[in-house]
């Protein structure tokens, strides 16, 4: 080939070292959609018989109905942007300027963002934590009534379940609560779109939350990007919803996507809850095969087919690159340990002996290394008040410019960049909230153990955009 193509060449080295894939999307590595043939082909615009995607009557009308049988939901919508924007969508259908919005503060940043430029005023509700590995876990009951209490009138609750780390909220105590107040549910499901019967663990919307989006592409063999939306809304809310959808997704979506989510749809539904329990077995059998590996754990929250590992020695960063060397590419690190989606299938004992010594040449590697890396970085824990507004309302931070100060400086002014360690991709600090002594010491935590941090102009100087004491009063 002629000519340079910086990503043409970088997917290429990277498709050539043939790794394992541990991480999203669900296809892992096309092994899973290998029944869709000559891909490119497939690459068309909305032409006769193949329907119009922002206003379907035909092939992918059909194909939506059959994807609302799934749950018995009163539609279900595909989208092409991901969970991204299905979560403006949800947000956008039952809320409006200025609406207070319950949400749970360990959101992905696309909530963060619908929030500000839909204009809404989000009530920030802490999820709990777990303190032995400083991982992050979901909103309870008793927090949500507190939010509600102290913060009344407002329009929606939004919540993520599963964590990206596969730890689910106590979804029913929640929707009776919700219920009680009449107020809609919102779950960001985007990673438990293989929820079910068959998995054994119900999605949010099965317990009755009002809408959940779920990415498709994440656990299902759909192509990146690919993710839909369930919901029982209103008539009005649903047109909302669409209006919504048709403004923020692209005019000419990708059959490909479309394809891909129809495939991953009736893959997902071909599932029987005897083969799910064999797949369950073999990634347990694996499971018991890396704990028995010196120093090595390997665990799950209620999703266990996301496997958790953590070193007593080695920071998950370290783990990380360790197992990448080995071909082993595992979604992501944080604090101590490494989060691996393992592809939803059975794991036949050949394949999980290659993973073992993979492994155990990754962690031989690690200990010659020598001195053990002992930096542990947690999630953020900010948990000590349970519910907070933001310091400066959204819609008021454009009329700032703001200011570069040191981290020092910064302790005490509200944030105007929001930093978000990627993935996960939940925000560290907020635009909008006021910087504590604990960001700080987090944002520095991160960058010297070299996680990759989105936002921050000027983080590699040591410097935050915020807004200046006094401005504000
Ligand atoms: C909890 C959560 N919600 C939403 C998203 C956005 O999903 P998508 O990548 O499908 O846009 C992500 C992405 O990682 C996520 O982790």
């Amino acid at each position: 080939m002629k000519g340079r193509m910086p990503i043409v060449e970088a997917l290429y080295a990277h498709v050539k070292r043939k790794a394992t894939s541990w991480h999203v999307p669900g296809h892992k590595n096309g092994t899973l959609l290998k029944d869709l043939p000559s891909f490119l082909e497939w690459d068309k615009t909305e032409l006769s018989g193949l329907d119009d995607f922002h206003h379907p009557e035909e092939a992918i009308y059909e194909a939506k109905l059959l994807l609302r049988q799934i749950y018995d939901a009163s539609d279900s919508h595909f989208l092409v942007n991901g969970s991204t924007v299905g979560n403006w969508g949800m947000l956008a259908a039952v809320a409006s300027r200025g609406d207070r919005i319950y949400v749970q503060r360990n959101s992905h940043k696309s909530v963060f963002n619908a929030l500000e430029w839909l204009g809404l005023s989000p009530i920030l509700m802490e999820p709990e934590y777990h303190h032995t590995t400083g991982i992050s876990g979901n909103v309870s009951r008793e927090t949500l009534e507190e939010a509600l209490k102290l913060y009344p009138g407002g329009t929606a609750v939004f919540l993520t379940s599963p964590t990206y780390y596969g730890e689910t909220a106590q979804i029913k105590e929640l929707v009776q609560l919700t219920k009680s107040h009449n107020l809609p549910l919102l779950v960001d499901e985007a990673h438990g779109a293989h929820f079910g019967e068959a998995f054994g663990i119900s999605s949010a919307f099965e317990l009755g939350a009002t809408a959940v989006v779920q990415s498709a592409h994440k656990t299902l063999p759909a192509l990146t990007m690919a993710a839909w939306i369930h919901e029982r809304f209103t008539n009005n809310e649903r047109r909302k919803l669409k209006h919504a959808l048709q403004a923020f997704q692209t005019s000419s979506p990708s059959y490909l996507l479309m394809a891909s989510l129809d495939f991953a749809r009736n893959h997902r539904q071909q599932w029987t809850g005897q083969q799910m329990a064999e797949v369950r077995f073999s990634h347990e059998l694996f499971h018991q095969q890396i704990n028995q590996l010196d120093g090595l754990k390997a665990f799950t929250f209620e999703d266990w087919s996301r496997m958790i590992l953590s070193h007593s020695n080695h920071s998950g960063k370290e783990l990380l690159d360790a197992l990448e060397k080995q071909g082993l590419d595992a979604e992501f690190a944080l604090g101590d340990h490494v989060v691996c989606i393992l592809p939803l299938r059975i794991l036949p004992k050949l394949e999980r002996e290659v993973w073992i010594t993979q492994i155990k040449t990754a962690l031989d590697t690690m200990k010659a290394k020598g001195i053990p890396d002992k930096r542990y970085i947690g999630q953020p824990i900010m948990g000590k008040i349970k519910v907070s507004s933001l310091a400066c309302p959204l819609d008021q931070l454009e009329c700032f410019e703001g200011v570069e100060q040191s981290f020092e400086e910064a302790v005490g002014t509200i944030a105007l960049e929001t930093i978000i360690p990627y993935p996960p991709g939940v925000p560290l600090i907020l635009r909008g909230e006021r910087v504590t002594l604990e960001h700080i010491t987090l944002i520095e935590q991160y960058i010297t153990a070299s996680i990759h941090l989105q936002g921050g102009e000027l983080l590699h100087e040591g410097k935050l955009r915020v807004i200046q004491e006094g401005i504000m009063e």
